[in-house]
């Protein structure tokens, strides 16, 4: 655990500090007004949001017009009256449905794997076709359950078990459309396809052709054979798909001995674990055979999802870490801006603002996210914040600071963000953009780590069940500096969280205003009791101008709730659960959850849901 660089504070001291630092904005910047659930201000927000939760979660909100649903540990998902779901595309469920049928003992070969949805579904887009009732989705299949996903598990671990793998890690594009009876499917399409660990991506941007990204099967640095780990993402301006990679460190294998205290590995994660024994059978997953292949994971990659010959793209002048999303916004001058978290203990918040307005880079055949510069966040503890530029030759960032040039910096992005003084964060994972405001909300997910102090923006010693961040740029996202907020602290009472008992939850993740302007909370990960019970992992909506919270979903037990979008018209809202009942083995694969399918034979499935209103209106309206 790198050293938190914040005094050791009490909570009470924090808060007070806070409190002053409210007053002294007030006026000049809207953001702390506007948010609610301020820790300046716990008690008045609880004692509201109590008043919410009394009513039955039925509240105050106009926005959100469904009763709260209470906590729940069903094998099943759980949803408020009136609303419905199907499952649309489980694990395994061939991406056209002339493809190869699942099958339920998981005997699926690699070759059929890779025309079949993949394992893990995260982030994902829908992109409308005609009139919205049919569109292109994106999904992420962010890792593998491998206990589940081959017959007889790991045993026996074999070539065509690491194809399997390979294969249902990346993304799949499916075509979607609603029937006159309202029910989704996918259909047919020229646009399906599955991007995988083996499908070529063509590296660009400043770090491009670096020595760090050469290896022995490509000598120039500019190929690279898949996309992994790929959390959340988003869609671009110009209709393009962008997707995270995150935890790439576990894939490569180092040696028996961890990486060198200090060292470039170590701040990688390399070593930390490694679940996956693909280097028994590919050595370019053997550190020690390539040490440079895992260089080439860990970036934004973009897909075109209306050209499937396309290939996806590497972009690193976003940066190289565990990506979690990535939120683009059309800045002021036209260019594209990027909001991006960094999900590790006491990682960073991001953002990339491109050099040239979006159309003048396409219209002569560049990318806007090939040239730009990217910031890293830092939060005072009086409520402002500045971006710090991460450009070589900076004070931190020049050779004698070990950073050779601009390639290095991205390269290595989180020993640049170390470098120049970034705010170690708990944990972030998404962040999503408030219509109308402008205003960027970060989740960060939890940091028991947290032992040894705290800070304004991080205000709880072992952080178990996380908190929301909103950074207030002035409705400028090419600005330099900002406000920011602690939006609400989740959890139980206990922990001093400023969500009322019965909406409680833990570990947000998942984050994204719809258009109407509802911010929808996903979990994954410790959950706080509700009146003794336990719970398992769920959605929630929060209306951020009246601080009221209700718990939408529930899902069943072992899953995180994870991705999601809907249709232009807001009735179809897509949700991903992930992972259900991943304690099962090939023994026993139904032993925590048999959703989806509850069938005596096969086993539970990540999956892609459709959410519907019985009477056709808008979700969560
Ligand atoms: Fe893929 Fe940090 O969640
Ligand atoms: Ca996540
Ligand atoms: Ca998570």
């Amino acid at each position: 655990m790198r050293p938190d660089p914040a005094a050791s504070r009490s909570f009470s001291e924090l808060a007070q500090r806070r409190l002053s630092r409210r007053t002294a904005l007030a006026g000049g910047l809207a953001t702390a007004a506007a948010s609610f659930f301020g820790v300046a201000n716990p008690p008045e927000a609880v004692a509201a949001a109590r008043t919410a939760a009394t009513n039955g979660g039925a509240g105050t909100s106009r926005l959100l017009g469904f009763p709260a649903i209470g906590p729940s540990v069903a094998d099943g998902v759980v949803l408020p009256p009136g609303y419905r779901y199907e499952v649309l595309f489980p694990w395994g469920h061939p991406i056209v449905p002339s493809g190869p049928a699942f099958a339920e003992d998981a005997g699926n070969s690699a070759a059929e794997q890779a025309e079949q949805a993949g394992d893990h579904h995260d982030g994902m887009w829908f992109f409308p076709l005609g009139g919205g009732r049919s569109g292109l989705l994106c999904v992420n299949h962010e890792a593998t359950s491998e206990q589940l996903l081959h017959t007889d598990g790991r045993a026996a671990w074999s070539p065509e078990k690491t194809a399997k793998s390979l294969a249902a890690h990346g993304l799949s594009v499916i075509e979607v459309e609603q029937g006159r009876d309202g029910r989704w499917h996918l259909v047919e399409s020229e646009f399906a396809r599955r991007v995988t660990m083996t499908t070529p991506a063509d590296i660009t941007g400043p770090a491009a052709g670096h020595p760090l990204l050469r290896t022995g099967a490509d000598p120039e640095g500019v190929r690279v054979l898949g996309t992994l780990n790929n959390c959340a993402g988003g869609p671009t301006p110009w209709d393009t798909y962008l997707t995270c990679e995150e935890t790439v460190n576990k894939y490569f294998y180092f040696g028996e001995e961890p990486p060198r205290p200090g060292s470039v590995e170590e701040r990688y994660g390399i070593g930390s674990e490694n679940p996956y024994p693909w280097h028994t059978t590919d050595a370019r997953f053997d550190m020690r055979v390539e040490p440079n292949e895992y260089n080439r994971f860990g970036w934004v990659v973009e897909v075109d999802p209306f050209d499937p010959s396309s290939t996806p793209r590497k972009r690193t002048a976003l940066g190289r870490m565990e990506h979690e999303n990535a939120v683009t916004v059309r800045g002021r001058r036209g260019e594209a801006v990027v909001y991006m978290g960094d999900d590790t203990q006491f990682d960073y918040f991001y953002k990339f603002v491109g050099a040239e307005p979006i159309n003048k880079a396409r219209k002569h055949g560049r990318s806007p996210l090939d040239e730009g510069t990217l910031y890293v966040a830092r939060l005072e503890e009086d409520g402002s914040g500045s971006w710090l530029p991460l450009v070589h030759g900076e004070p931190g960032l020049t050779e004698a600071d070990g950073f050779a040039d601009q390639a290095e910096v991205l390269i290595r992005t989180r020993l640049a963000a170390d470098a120049v003084g970034a705010t170690p964060m708990d944990r972030p994972e998404w962040c999503t953009v408030q219509p109308g405001t402008g205003a960027v909300f970060f989740t960060c997910t939890n940091n028991t780590a947290r032992t040894e102090s705290v800070n304004a923006a991080n205000p709880r010693l072992e952080n178990r069940f996380g908190h929301i961040i909103k950074i207030d740029e002035g409705g400028d996202p090419g600005a330099k500096t900002f406000v920011w907020d602690v939006f609400l602290l989740a959890g139980d009472r206990a922990s001093g969280a400023t969500v009322p008992p019965d909406q409680a939850f833990g570990s947000p993740d998942g984050l994204w205003f719809d258009a109407a302007g509802r911010l929808w909370i996903q979990t994954d990960g410790t959950q706080p009791m509700v009146d003794g019970a336990g719970q398992n992992n769920q959605m929630l909506a929060a209306d951020t101008r009246t601080g009221e919270v209700r718990r939408f979903l529930v899902g069943p037990p072992r899953c995180e709730i994870t991705g999601i979008t809907s249709t232009p018209d807001g009735r179809s809202l897509f949700v991903n659960i992930q992972h259900p009942g991943d304690s099962g083995t090939p023994e026993n694969p139904r032993s925590s959850s048999n959703w989806p399918d509850f069938s005596a034979t096969g086993r539970p499935r990540s999956a892609t849901i459709v959410i519907t209103r019985e009477d056709g209106g808008v979700v969560g309206g």
